[in-house]
């Protein structure tokens, strides 16, 4: 697969991204600058516009909306426990928020307009103050007018440090995303098109790591390596694989596993979903190894990693399990509630009503609001809650996808597990990948007081109905 991915590189890239015309006249290797991995001192995160080279050398510059004007924005790094303070300072024309994606949060810092807090307006500031009680790979983005917000660049990583240093040579932080770019490289302003909306949501023509089109670095043979996959595309999900590199799974969504399990198949990343990865690279000096992204041509380079020097590294034997977070536990299930939650809508969905600004409205009502997907009978953000839990008890969601597309479930402010047929328990995530046409269940300890949002992390999903809520008290 190596020839085909270095052909891809030039010639062989996936019609469907429309990637070919950004390579025309252009080098076979890209590194476009990417100003994300800057560690923001400042305690201001500054929402605003700016201009970057998103597009190749040679193409103009992307107009993007970024916090301190970059994309990604910049990372944060913060010790276990430790207490995060920003002032968002909203320099752009709308409203809006920041929300803290998989932090067990305080409710009130959680970023959610009309259930949280109020929409910071342009001029405004917001200061959030928050711990991060949990060790793992987190970001933050904008919660208002996503679709439009976070496809403009409002989103960065949150990384929570272990307390030990593990046992490795290096890490990474990958963002990837899509975006939809115009012929002269800029964003798309199509947010509201109903096709996305009732479809699969908005797919951007230009894929990014970091923010990069082809983004590089090099290693040596057997260095292990940590690398931390964020997902922030609207709508994609990401089929990925390994290649040179030999990897485990750490932890999904923050959350240790018990047993780094080896990746052996290929990793699916929807949207909002994070992947800590422990790799080895075993590709040989003056080869590449890659984090693939598989399509029907066999893949192209979501990362590359070009093996420099000489390898005089030993390999290394499976790696420790990272140190489990507080709060990994749910309890007994067998006392636990259990709610059906049907998910209907979408093109060819056959969704007739639902309920939407608490009144019964019929599908082209809905419609003409942009409004296209329901969620346990109700559109949009719910005059009641889908559950409300007391603190401390467990509650059981059967969450029944009744469209023919995939969703990205995420519940704010506490994690799940799956429960398995037959009653196993998956990994603990804050988001799931509901595929189309099936029924999964998850259950969660409701320990968290507040109101917490439940949608699906395809953006455009989420602002066309899929949205509900868990209050606990
Ligand atoms: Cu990452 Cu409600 O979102
Ligand atoms: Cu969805």
């Amino acid at each position: 697969m190596t020839t085909s991915l270095q052909s891809a590189r030039s010639d062989r890239l996936p019609a469907k991204l429309n990637r070919r015309r950004f390579l025309a006249g252009t080098a076979a290797v890209l590194i476009l600058p990417a100003a994300s991995r800057a560690q923001s001192s400042s305690v201001v995160l500054e929402a605003r516009r700016a201009s970057v080279q998103l597009a190749p050398e040679g193409y103009p510059t992307t107009k993007i909306w970024g916090y301190d004007g970059q994309a990604p924005g910049p990372e944060l790094r913060l010790a276990q426990g430790a207490r995060l303070r920003r002032r968002l300072v909203n320099a752009l024309e709308q409203p809006t928020t920041i929300h803290w994606h998989g932090i067990r949060i305080d409710n009130a810092m959680d970023g959610v307009p009309g259930l949280t807090q109020d929409a910071v307006a342009p001029g405004g500031t917001f200061d959030y103050d928050l711990t991060v009680p949990d060790a793992g790979t987190y970001w933050y983005h904008a919660h208002n007018q996503s679709p439009e917000q976070v496809g403009h660049g409002l989103y960065g990583a949150l990384i929570v440090e272990e307390p030990e240093a593990l046992d490795i040579d290096a890490e990474h932080v990958l963002i990837l995303d899509d975006w939809r770019l115009t012929e002269d490289a800029q964003i798309a302003p199509d947010f509201a098109a109903m096709h996305d909306l009732s479809h699969g949501g908005r797919l951007g023509n230009f894929v990014t790591t970091n923010a990069a089109f082809a983004w590089r670095q090099s290693v040596r043979q057997n260095q292990r390596l940590r690398l931390r996959l964020i997902n922030a595309a609207n709508a994609r999900i990401f089929p990925l694989a390994l290649q040179g590199l030999d990897g485990w799974v750490a932890a999904y969504d923050g959350m240790p596993l018990p047993t780094p399990e080896k990746v052996s198949q290929g990793i699916l990343l929807a949207p909002g979903q994070r992947v800590d990865l422990i790799v080895d690279v075993t590709a040989a000096e003056g080869e590449e190894a890659f984090l693939v992204h598989m399509d029907e041509d066999g893949g192209f380079a979501q990362a590359a990693f070009p093996v420099m020097g000489r390898a005089s590294l030993a390999r290394r034997g499976k790696p420790a399990p990272l140190p489990p977070n507080q709060g990994q536990t749910l309890g007994d299930l067998a006392p636990a509630r259990s709610v059906d939650m049907r998910i209907e809508g979408g093109a060819m969905g056959g969704l007739r009503s639902a309920m939407l600004n608490g009144e019964d409205a019929g599908f082209r009502e809905m419609a003409r609001a942009g409004q296209f997907w329901a969620m346990a009978g109700s559109a949009g953000m719910p005059d009641a809650p889908l559950v409300m839990a007391s603190r401390g008890e467990t509650i059981r969601v059967r969450m029944a996808n009744d469209t023919v597309f995939a969703h990205a479930m995420h519940l704010h402010g506490m994690h799940f597990r799956e429960v398995m047929p037959g009653g196993a328990m998956g990994p603990m995530r804050d988001t799931l990948l509901l595929p189309a046409r099936e029924t999964r269940e998850i259950a969660f300890l409701a320990d968290n007081p507040g109101e917490w949002l439940f949608h699906c992390h395809m953006l455009s999903h989420a602002a066309s109905g899929m949205m509900q809520r868990v209050s606990v008290t």
